[in-house]
């Protein structure tokens, strides 16, 4: 039995844009999934009582029969394949290096502190943390590297090609990280005090991004808003570096500004970023794909966590810690 768990994230820029090969600045915070596996004799056993679905159980052999619970079947299915393809990406890196591993079943248990579809990135962490241990289950250990490019070949796989690096590589190494089509790398960055709005809701990925893709079919010029967050994200980054909260704060408010443009915000997470703006925030966006689930404030905890709270769109709010480990290897 091994234990392996990963970091949520939030955007500090660049989502959706990140699709198209702009760069993006995402940041792991400190709530985590925790994915425990154990060989077992075959077939995939899946237990994720925490994924803010109620709690799903399900078993089956390859042939998934569906679940009874009470939760949307698109969220389900999605969560269903995230383990699927990472249990067959773990057999997969076993086989290349000589364990036959095509058979050897697995009882998979999730426990997750990040609401799944809320744009905190939680199939990437529990992508994350289950590839690394149904790998090690198996006696493998994989670079983080090779387990950060396994983990986004299942988000392409199960998004249907519309995922880029961000979140998988962000949930392996912690830390904000850089993201530029292939090009991943960790950045510096100082430990800026940020506040995450939930509106209880989730939004589907996939369709998110889709969406995206066929406004910018239909209206030529919608590349061009696309763009011009790539133009924000480089300036970003040197706000970044600079720690510069005026700028940083501007920048997120702009870069919420272009997500409603691309039509992924919602009337809870547009209420949520101005409670958060009112309450003295220094800017304030969506992250993720939208659609309902979370924001993301830059500004003094004790003055936005209250505000949000009350904030009638908001069902919870707290701090966001900066999480610098990424993937972590629990003691049982
Ligand atoms: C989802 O957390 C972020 C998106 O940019 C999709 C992706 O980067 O895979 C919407």
């Amino acid at each position: 039995m091994v234990t392996s768990s990963a970091p949520g994230k939030v955007f500090l820029f660049g989502e959706h844009a990140v699709v198209y090969g702009e760069p993006a600045v995402p940041c792991a915070i400190g709530l985590r999934a925790r994915v425990t596996v154990t060989r077992r004799e075959e077939g995939l056993r899946v237990r994720a009582g925490d994924l803010s679905l109620d709690g799903f159980a399900v078993e089956y052999d390859g042939d998934t029969s569906t679940p009874e619970v009470d939760v949307p079947e698109n969220l389900l299915d999605a969560a269903m394949g995230y383990i699927n393809e990472a249990v067959a990406q773990a057999r997969t890196a076993a086989s290349e290096r000589g364990i036959d591993a095509g058979e050897t079943g697995f009882e998979v248990v999730v426990d997750s502190d990040i609401p799944l579809g809320a744009g905190l990135g939680s199939s990437a962490a529990v992508v994350v943390a289950a590839i690394d241990a149904a790998t090690r289950e198996l006696g493998v250990e994989l670079p983080r590297e090779e387990l950060a490019d396994r983990a986004y070949q299942v988000e392409h796989a199960v998004q249907d090609g519309g995922a880029s690096r961000a979140d998988t590589f962000c949930a392996t190494m912690g830390g904000a990280v850089r993201i530029e089509g292939e090009d991943c790398r960790t950045l510096d960055t100082p430990d800026l005090p940020l506040v995450v709005g939930y509106d209880g809701g989730a939004g589907d990925t996939g369709e998110l991004v889709a969406q995206v893709r066929a406004l910018r079919e239909s209206h030529g010029f919608v590349a061009d808003t696309v763009s011009t967050v790539g133009d924000l994200v480089r300036r970003g980054e040197t706000a970044l570096a600079a720690d510069d909260r005026e700028t940083l704060g501007e920048l997120m408010n702009v870069n919420h500004g272009l997500l409603s443009a691309l039509g992924v915000s919602a009337r809870s997470l547009d209420a949520m970023v101005w409670a958060a703006r009112e309450a003295g925030a220094r800017g304030a966006k969506l992250t993720g794909a939208g659609g309902g689930g979370c924001i993301v404030a830059l500004g003094d905890p004790d003055e936005l966590e209250p505000a949000l709270s009350y904030a009638p769109a908001c069902e919870d709010a707290f701090h966001a810690e900066l999480d610098t480990g990424g993937l972590r290897q629990e003691e049982l």
